[in-house]
């Protein structure tokens, strides 16, 4: 009840601020119209079919990933004028289900600050987005990060807060400062802040409030000891299965052999934490997240008991083919996260299997073997990992990108290969299922081993539908589903 009297005051400070909010909604509208035109000139060849995707121009990280007023949202870090990295805005998606998205109008446009990446929280009356201003300034390193709230009473309108920022300065006055992921329990708000030390070591920072206007620091949640990077990106922090999973994103992590190989690397901590001292306990080292060639800055919500993980489906510094077409960057799929082992399982979100439509197909696969399919497609292969097994994944009618799926059990590692020299392989032992669960998009490939213990999210560039091959020296099974499509095209 606090909680909801608090927001809904918020809510009406907002729109007090009438005369500046005249002259977004023009620029709000503008760019709405911008869209809809700009849009006829996308080409589709990549467009994916069920996973998000920006309507024109670019997206990067997920935010604000929430069930708000009785449906999913999903923000992203967008730029409409260009299919390249721009001046952030916030582009917008709800859902029923995590599978089925609509756009929405953009969310939050740039005016003296960029709308860096952060969070939504509320209840049925009012939203409330926690979001990083990054701001130019005159002196070194010509940047500020400050935190900046902004509120919508009906879900699709935002306007920002007149007394931002709510939080102007990292305890040590760090300039990168960003990110914020808040949650509320009992009568209090907490947040969790990217930054670094002063000798540039990533480091995760908790606060709390009880009005989300006022800010008290508690503690620095966990820090690289100097091999974890310089800089830690989107955190994210909550319980699962009894333990409590500090995720982040580092910058700076070098590679190690089949590990962090991604220019920036996506992954957490285990531990426990305590309420009362605000500290953070580590119990097992940092692993990746997924292992695949473009996953980074997952966010997570939690809803009936159920933890749900998204990310965007893209690498910095990689070429990105559909940029070319008018677009670039999506949203991997939603997945379900458990705890296993000191490990996070990520399965599909339940809900996927209401994209299945006929054709089913169902068999064996000999060696050399070939099956076509369309664009969006669910595969099962199921084969004896006392043998080897290889799949090629290529485009009926070629591919700027294809892949190979490999197994080797003198090796013990699953590889995804993209034939660039650029390979990824891990470790699998199965602990369940023995299954790969494979699903296709128009330029996207994300591979879940059995029970989810290994992941892969790699983008793949076939043209014309999928390929498949089987250069196994087994035949393996095979049961495959058509997808529809579950986004704006
Ligand atoms: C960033 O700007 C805020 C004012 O908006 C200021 O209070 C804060 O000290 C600045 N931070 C740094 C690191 O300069
Ligand atoms: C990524 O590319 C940017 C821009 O070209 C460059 O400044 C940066 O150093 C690159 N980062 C890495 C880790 O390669």
């Amino acid at each position: 009840m606090i909680l909801r009297i608090s927001l809904i005051l918020l809510a009406l400070l907002a729109i007090a601020n009438t005369r500046s909010v005249k002259n977004y909604e023009t620029s709000k509208r503008e760019l709405e119209e911008y869209i809809r035109d700009k849009k006829k000139d996308i080409d589709p060849r990549f467009r994916p079919h069920y996973h998000l995707a920006p309507p024109v121009g670019w997206m990067n990280d997920p935010n604000g990933f929430s069930f708000v007023m009785g449906e999913f949202h999903l923000f992203y870090q967008y730029y409409p004028y260009d299919s390249v990295w721009g001046p952030m805005h916030w582009g917008h998606a709800s859902s029923p289900d995590l599978v089925h998205w609509k756009e929405l109008p953009t969310a939050l446009i740039p005016e003296d600050e960029q709308c860096f990446s952060g969070s939504a929280v509320g209840d049925s009356n009012t939203m409330v987005l926690m979001y990083t201003a990054h701001s130019a300034t005159d002196t070194r390193p010509y940047y500020n990060e400050t935190q900046y709230l902004a509120f919508s009473t009906d879900g699709v309108n935002f306007d920002k807060h007149r007394g931002n920022p709510v939080l102007a300065r990292a305890p040590n006055g760090s300039p990168d400062f960003r990110d914020p992921k808040v949650w509320g329990r009992g009568r209090y708000w907490y947040v969790v802040i990217g930054s670094k030390t002063d000798d540039e070591r990533g480091r995760v920072l908790l606060y709390r409030s009880t009005d989300l206007l006022n800010w008290e620091f508690l503690s620095v949640l966990a820090e690289s000891d100097g091999d974890l990077g310089y800089m830690w990106e989107c955190p994210d922090f909550f319980e699962l299965d009894g333990k409590w999973v500090l995720l982040m994103s580092p910058q700076g992590v070098e590679e190690k052999g089949d590990r962090y190989k991604n220019v920036y690397q996506n992954g957490y901590i285990i531990g426990d934490f305590n309420y009362e001292t605000h500290e953070f306990v580590p119990e097992v080292e940092f692993q990746e997240m997924d292992y695949g060639h473009d996953f980074y800055a997952a966010q997570t919500l939690e809803k009936e008991g159920r933890r749900y993980a998204v990310a965007w489906f893209n690498m910095w510094n990689v070429t990105h083919h559909e940029a070319e077409d008018g677009w670039a960057g999506m949203m991997t799929t939603v997945r379900e996260m458990r705890l296993f082992n000191n490990r996070i399982l990520m399965k599909p979100v339940e809900t996927t299997v209401n994209l299945r439509q006929e054709p089913k197909l169902e068999g064996q696969l000999y060696l050399n073997e070939v099956v076509e399919f369309g664009q969006a497609v669910e595969l099962f292969i199921d084969a004896d990992l006392d043998q080897k097994i290889e799949l090629h994944l290529d485009g009926r009618s070629g591919a700027l990108s294809k892949v190979w799926l490999r197994w080797d059990p003198q090796v013990g590692k699953v590889v995804v290969d993209r034939g660039d020299g650029d390979v990824r392989q891990v470790e699998w032992e199965p602990i369940g299922s023995r299954t790969w669960r494979i699903l296709l998009d128009a330029s996207s490939l994300e591979l879940f081993c059995g029970e989810g213990e290994v992941v892969f999210s790699s983008r793949v560039f076939p043209l014309g539908g999928w390929r498949l091959t089987n250069l196994s020296p087994q035949p393996v099974n095979m049961l495959s589903y058509s997808l529809r499509r579950s986004v704006a095209d």
